[in-house]
Order: structure tokens, then C-alpha cells, then sequence
């Protein structure tokens, strides 16, 4: 069958590489809105508009299901698709739940971006299982960019992280909150596509023993789920095309860059 997939630019990929290990048969249109990326910091209508230009493009390609490979896009825009189209749609959200489910005991930080930290969606979902209080929300607003520009491993990066990190415990401890360091933290969840790429830099950051987990698994479980009630066909052969905001890519060192970091995610 075929699969679009869109984010505003590689953070994606991470689903889309999960989804070629768990469906490793299927014709997948990857759409990267390189024109708009970030979203995060934008205007709520503004992310709604892009993904609906995002998923009307890929369902002109003859997708058969579409999986929103962007926690914004899902946190603003997802009701609104499910109204508006009617083929399944599947958004990833922050894999919260699991998180709270399975720790240590130590505290759980959701890192995402800042339209996701406050957004309705993930505050009523952390309300809804954060039943011992132990989960803290954080919004990084430049890390997006710098994935954009391939930058996952920088002496910036290490600089940008520590800083916003550092700041967060030292506004927790101004504010009282004393035992909020970050050795108390069991789990790092990835709250937006693009965080996974930075895995070892917030590692050298929080020590090798904390998890780090995202929604992928859980979101192509549920799109195999829902295409096999559908009675799906499988391609019985694995395509991957890309598309720049609706332009098929076609520079090879484009392609080589997404090739490149999906192959980093192996
Ligand atoms: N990758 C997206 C997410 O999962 C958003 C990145 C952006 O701000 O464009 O939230």
C-alpha cells in the first residue's frame, strides 16, 4: 500500500525508519516542509494550514493512510484532518503513558517542542497518567534547526543543550523545587521526531543509565493495525520517495542527506 508520511523537515524520519523495520513492503512518500520548518514556533492556523497542504498533496499521490510524523502537527492539527479527510490518519504523540509505566521511580522530562509544551493535548494527556506527579514538560525551541542543518553532534549543540538544560534545574531550584537535578531522572522522552537525532549529546548530558523513548513503535503499531483491518494489499517491495513541500526531491545530495540520517538511525 502506499504511505505518505510528513513533518516539517527530517525529524520524521524516525517514523519512517521504524516503519520500514516493522512494514518493510510498503510504497512510502515522505514529505519534509522544508518551506515552513519549524513548526514549533509557529501560529497554530499557520501549522493546520501546512499539514493540510501536506496530507491533500499526499493523498493526491494515491496514499492509502497517512501518518502525521510531527508531535505539532499532531498536538494542532489532527482533529482537524480526521474531519476533513476521510482516509486513516495516524499521529504520533509523545510517549508519555509508557513512560509512566515503566521507570525506575525517578522522574520522567518530556522534551518537545514549544507549540507541543503548551498545547491542550499533551498537558490533558500528562494529567490524565502523571498520577504521582512525576512528569516535567521542557520545550527546546532550537534544536529543530540545527537538524535542519545536520548539526546533531556540535560543540553549539553541546553549548545550546547544556544551557537550556542547566536553566531549567536552576528555575526549578529558585522556585523550590530542591530535588529536581538531573541525576533524579529515569526517563527522557522524546516529545518531537527531530529530538531523537541528538540522542548522544543530551546522553553525554544526563549519564549513560536514563532511557530515552519516543512514540514511533507505538504509531506504526496502530497504522499496521489499522491497515490490516482495512484489508490492505502490501507492495511486496519497499519504495521511498521525498518531497521538499509538495516538490519530489531529485538533487542527489539531497537524497544522500536523507539517506545519510535514516541510516544513522539504524
Ligand atoms: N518534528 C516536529 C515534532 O515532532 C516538529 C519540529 C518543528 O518545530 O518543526 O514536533
Amino acid at each position: 500500500m502506499k504511505i505518505g508520511m510528513f513533518d516539517s523537515g527530517v525529524g520524521g524520519l524516525t517514523l519512517l525508519h521504524k516503519a520500514i523495520q516493522m512494514m518493510p513492503e510498503e510504497a512510502y512518500f515522505y514529505y519534509a516542509d522544508t518551506d515552513h520548518v519549524p513548526y514549533g514556533k509557529k501560529p497554530v492556523e499557520d501549522v493546520i494550514s501546512y499539514s493540510d497542504d501536506a496530507v491533500s498533496f499526499l493523498q493526491g499521490m494515491g496514499c492509502e493512510a497517512i501518518v502525521i510524523a510531527c508531535n505539532t502537527a499532531t498536538s494542532v492539527a489532527a482533529e482537524y484532518l480526521r474531519h476533513k479527510y476521510d482516509i486513516p490518519i495516524i499521529g504520533i504523540e509523545p510517549a508519555v503513558k509508557p513512560a509512566v509505566e515503566n521507570n525506575n521511580g525517578g522522574r520522567i522530562l518530556v522534551i518537545a517542542t514549544p507549540l507541543t509544551v503548551k498545547e491542550r493535548k499533551l498537558i490533558e494527556l500528562v494529567g490524565r497518567v502523571d498520577e504521582e506527579h512525576k512528569v516535567d514538560m521542557l520545550a527546546l525551541p532550537e534544536l529543530v534547526s540545527f537538524a535542519e542543518r545536520g548539526e546533531f553532534d556540535s560543540g553549539p549543540v553541546s553549548e545550546y543543550l547544556k544551557t537550556s538544560l542547566d536553566s531549567f534545574f536552576e528555575q526549578n531550584k529558585q522556585s523550590g523545587r530542591e530535588g529536581i537535578s538531573p541525576e533524579k531522572y529515569d526517563v527522557l522522552v522524546f516529545g518531537c521526531t527531530h529530538f531523537n537525532h541528538f540522542e548522544a549529546t543530551l546522553r553525554r548530558y544526563f549519564g549513560n543509565s536514563i532511557s530515552m523513548i519516543d512514540g514511533a513503535e507505538g504509531t506504526i503499531k496502530n497504522l499496521k493495525n489499522i491497515m490490516k483491518e482495512r484489508g490492505s494489499v502490501s507492495e511486496g517491495a519497499l519504495s521511498v520517495d521525498f518531497f521538499e513541500s509538495g516538490r519530489p526531491v531529485t538533487d542527489k545530495s539531497r537524497l544522500d542527506f536523507y539517506k545519510v540520517l535514516l541510516s544513522h538511525l539504524d
